[in-house]
């Protein structure tokens, strides 16, 4: 192991290099107009497969193409199955970026760039382990099946198409996914549970056009009133959600989980300067820890209507919109949660408007067994690389590739997060620690030869 773990420090200024052309590509996923540069990217990543040693292609797709790779050393062995996305958010607002997203810049012993966390920096992770490992043994410790896709940032919506139709080719004993975060500052961890979703638009039409707000207000109902009225419902003063049957299906917390959580180090004080708000705030009864990763959340994520420009403009304005997003715990179903969530705001709605609900994506929670096999090999493989065992977290947001793996390949994932909540992900000056990237390289080498001992269950 040592010698693999020696390469891999002594190319550090190369792979840093490579690192760079990956995230000089704008594959920008939600922008047609950076289709070229995302079927660029795919090929870039193709090719860095092949250099690792595995044998890849790309799939087609209705969206971006699937970028997948394989190589099988040993039936007998286990079978990992890695995922990770080449697309990355859009670099939007530009103006707030200290240097240009997909120029790559050092800067305080960060890499500055759009990706350079979530998630081509971590995806490049196990690419050079793997061709480290190939490069000084001619092979893997286990079997290795490569997927990393191109429309994570936009929902994955032909992923699960793709699952479906190559159930047996990638038919594996466990995934690997390195898009979440480490706990903290020198702190690995292991994610073994993750918050679902649904995502929905409420649409509000009053009347046929703007009007006047002194010739007609008062005499019929404003759409954007109704909207802000109607959304103030949604939330009570205690920070419980107020939509009937929400609660229902949430399973509590346990006395022991909760212990755990507490035990972790936290400081509310380090928590708010990070975030850069003045006071927590959630449902009562939770610490932070617990709100975040294991309550349910209603949040509105945009609202727009009527005149927002310089200056007054008096009218009632025709239309008023919110994009709304739940965050799930285990025990809720996105759809019963849609439905609810829709009859409480229709049963709001005063008359004379036309009311619109529009469903977006949707996944479930979900929590794994933290002391599975693979956990623990994963942990030792932390141990090795960083000199420190993990914390074992959950995470507030959501990977619903993680649920079709289990749902459609029937295999568990291990969360391996190398970067940090803090790296500015979907913001402006993205960025990845490089002794958090580098360290992510030697965390990735020890983890093939780990999990190679683990004693497959069937
Ligand atoms: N990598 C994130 C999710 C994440 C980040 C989980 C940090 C835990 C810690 C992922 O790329 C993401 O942003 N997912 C979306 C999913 C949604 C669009 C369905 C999310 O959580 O909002
Ligand atoms: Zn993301």
């Amino acid at each position: 192991m040592q010698d693999i773990l020696g390469q891999l420090r002594q190319q550090q200024a190369q792979t840093l290099e490579e690192l760079c052309e990956f995230l000089r590509i704008p594959s920008v996923s939600a922008d047609s107009a950076f289709a070229g540069e995302v079927k660029r990217c795919a090929e870039w990543v193709r090719a860095a497969m092949e250099k690792a040693g595995l044998k890849a292609e790309l799939h087609p797709t209705k969206g971006h193409p699937i970028v997948y790779g394989e190589r099988i050393e040993d039936p007998a062995l286990p079978t990992i199955l890695v995922y990770g996305h080449y697309d990355v958010q859009p670099p939007d607002p530009l103006d707030l970026w200290t240097t240009p997203a997909f120029e790559p810049q050092i800067r305080d012993g960060k890499l500055f760039a759009r990706g350079a966390t979530d998630d081509k920096g971590q995806v490049f992770t196990h690419l050079k382990a793997l061709q480290a490992w190939f490069a000084l043994r001619g092979r893997f410790p286990v079997n290795i099946k490569f997927l990393i896709e191109g429309e994570e940032e936009v929902g994955s919506d032909n992923l699960d198409h793709f699952l479906k139709a190559n159930q047996q080719k990638l038919k594996a004993d466990v995934a690997v996914v390195s898009d979440t975060s480490q706990y903290g500052d020198g702190i690995p961890a292991i994610t073994y549970g993750l918050r679902g979703i649904v995502a929905a638009e409420l649409r509000l039409t009053g009347p046929s056009k703007d009007l006047h707000s002194g010739i007609f207000g008062g005499s019929i109902t404003n759409p954007a009133n109704a909207l802000t009225q109607m959304c103030g419902q949604l939330i009570g003063p205690d920070g419980r959600i107020r939509i009937p049957g929400f609660y229902d299906d949430v399973l509590e917390l346990t006395a022991a989980e909760r212990a755990q959580f507490a035990q972790l180090p936290f400081s509310e004080a380090e928590f708010l300067k990070e975030v850069g708000s003045g006071a927590t705030a959630g449902e009562a009864g939770y610490s932070t820890l617990e709100r975040r990763w294991a309550r349910p959340t209603c949040d509105i994520n945009g609202m727009m209507s009527g005149y927002t420009g310089q200056g007054p403009k008096t009218i009632i304005p025709s239309r008023a919109m919110a994009k709304i997003t739940c965050r799930l715990v285990p025990g809720q179903k996105p759809a019963k949660i849609l439905d609810a969530l829709e009859a409480f705001l229709k049963g709001l709605c005063p008359a004379g408007l036309k009311f619109e609900f529009q469903r977006f994506h949707g996944c479930e929670a979900f929590v794994f067994d933290p002391t599975s096999v693979w956990i623990t090999a994963a942990s030792q493989a932390i141990q090795e690389a960083f000199g420190k065992p993990p914390v074992f977290i959950r995470e507030g947001g959501s990977i619903p590739v993680v649920l079709a793996f289990k749902q459609i390949l029937g295999i568990d994932t291990l969360l391996l997060g190398w970067g940090r909540n803090t790296d500015n992900l979907h913001s402006p000056d993205e960025h990845i620690h490089l002794d958090d990237f580098h360290r992510g390289t030697l965390g990735s080498a020890c983890l093939w030869e780990k999990l190679a001992h683990v004693q497959k269950a069937n």
